[in-house]
């Protein structure tokens, strides 16, 4: 998978290239990032690429010139399908179940705007799809690009290695996951569940059903109005 990113701050993504499973995506060939300066696509002497909105009202716009560029610069050689995405409070809500969307293009275009927003006429021509992370307002989009970054990662093949960590985390069947220990056997008086100590797999793989779907009641119910109960019982956790 290859994705070009269009900042003014591409230094913030230097943590996700240097650290953890994007970094070891990449080492491994299966993530290419490219960082795109925006103000290198600024016609004028100081690198502008902001200017006051038409109407008034506070803060500043992305101009049109220099993101159009940058994104026509970004699709230059690519034979892949391509998506331009916009991260902003006003996308689509990413979830697990809308990354398979995602992961169909081989290529993305993440345009990270900054203080209120880019011109509407890149959203109108330019931008295949707007994606949000949450219903709040950051300051910018390379947060948001970096999460969709970390989410896509998980999902690429041969990125993780055990194909059974990603069908038993959060969210794979649409409900929590169900809760985990490890050694030491005992502590703060706590002991772990003797089931996981039982060597019995079916019996362990029933409790980790049944757990998940308690810890999905208790902490995130909303999640389970459209769960296919079936689905679950009958997957191999
Ligand atoms: N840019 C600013 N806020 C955002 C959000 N919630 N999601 C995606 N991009 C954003």
């Amino acid at each position: 998978m290859h994705i070009k990113i269009i900042s003014i701050f591409p230094e913030m993504f230097y943590p996700i290239i240097n650290y953890g499973i994007t970094k070891q995506a990449i080492n491994k060939k299966k993530l290419q990032i490219q960082l795109i300066q925006l103000r290198n696509f600024s016609n004028n002497k100081r690198k502008n690429i902001d200017d006051r909105p038409y109407g008034g009202g506070a803060g500043m716009i992305f101009t049109a010139p220099p993101l159009k560029r940058a994104i026509h610069f970004s699709k230059l050689k690519s034979k892949t399908p391509i998506k331009v995405i916009y991260l902003s409070p006003q996308g689509k809500k990413i979830n697990q179940k809308n990354i398979d969307e995602l992961m169909k293009n081989h290529t993305l275009i993440l345009i990270c705007g900054r203080y209120e927003g880019i011109d509407e006429r890149i959203i109108l021509t330019e931008i295949d799809e707007e994606w949000s992370i949450g219903d709040y307002v950051l300051s910018g989009g390379e947060l948001a690009a970096m999460v969709l970054i970390d989410v896509i990662t998980r999902f690429i093949p041969g990125v993780i290695k055990k194909k059974q960590s990603l069908i038993e985390e959060s969210f794979f069947h649409g409900i929590l996951d169900c809760p985990h220990y490890t050694r030491p056997k005992k502590i703060s008086g706590i002991h772990v569940p003797k089931i996981l100590l039982s060597g019995n797999h079916k019996k362990i793989c029933e409790w980790k059903i049944q757990t998940a779907i308690k810890n999905t009641l208790k902490k995130r119910p909303d999640l389970l109005k459209n769960i296919n109960y079936k689905k679950i019982t009958k997957s191999k956790l």
